[in-house]
């Protein structure tokens, strides 16, 4: 798969997905992200990538031409299954939403910046709108990160044990149950004896009950689903 992500802050995002299982999965030559600076694309002397907004009121708005130029020349080079655009306004994003884009081979994210980008960049390009959650970052750059992220650990032979991504929360609209690791008992607090006994099939009831209760606790509204 391969993700193109499109930025006036390159830095943001360099650091975030070149580590641990994001720097495997490029490794493994599974995952390509490449990262388009935008600056590139800008308007005169001062590569302009914004401008005030018409109707007045504070805020920058990111440009339509800039975008454009920069969205149509890498839509030359590939066809993208989605043009993602990061936005608090845009639908929250969950594990079913990541389950289907780790099944498209190019995605085109758009970070936005300041007020937005100019809402015709919405309507002739963007097929997708995403937000992370009910909160307003700085930008759309932490938000990709996000995304890449989630949809690129599920990508086939990313994750050493093929099987543990589907163990995840949330792939099966459960919480994950709790996990221990040695020792057995840490000044006072002991692993629950099922995990020491061996018994399997035991284990694997203990860990959906426990998964069950937990997400009766915690997120109700998941089984409602
Ligand atoms: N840009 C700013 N806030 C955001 C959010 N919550 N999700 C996605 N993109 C954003």
């Amino acid at each position: 798969m391969r993700i193109d992500i499109i930025t006036v802050l390159p830095e943001l995002l360099h650091s975030p997905l070149q580590h641990s299982i994001m720097k495997r999965a490029q490794e493994r030559g599974l995952l390509e992200v490449c990262i388009e600076d935008l600056r590139a694309y800008g308007l005169g002397k001062h590569k302009q990538v914004d401008d005030y907004q018409y109707g007045g009121g504070a805020g920058m708005v990111m440009m339509i031409e800039p975008l454009s130029n920069c969205v149509e020349t890498l839509k030359a080079q590939r066809t993208y299954q989605e043009i993602i655009y990061l936005t608090p306004d845009g639908v929250r994003l969950n594990q079913s939403i990541c389950n289907q884009l780790s099944l498209k081979e190019n995605l085109l994210l758009i970070c936005g910046h300041y007020k937005g980008i100019d809402e015709r960049v919405r309507e002739k390009y963007v097929t997708l709108e995403i937000s992370i959650g009910d909160y307003v970052l700085s930008g759309g750059e932490l938000a990709a990160a996000v995304l890449v992220d989630s949809i690129g650990r599920l990508l086939p032979g990313v994750l050493n044990d093929e099987t543990s991504a589907l163990f995840d929360s949330f792939q099966d609209n459960l919480l994950a149950p709790p996990v221990y690791t040695r020792p057995v008992e840490f000044k006072g607090q002991k692993v629950p004896d099922i995990l020491l006994s061996g018994n399997f099939s035991a284990i694997e009831e203990w860990r959906y009950e426990q998964a069950l209760q937990r997400t009766q606790q915690r997120r109700p509204d998941l089984l409602a689903e």
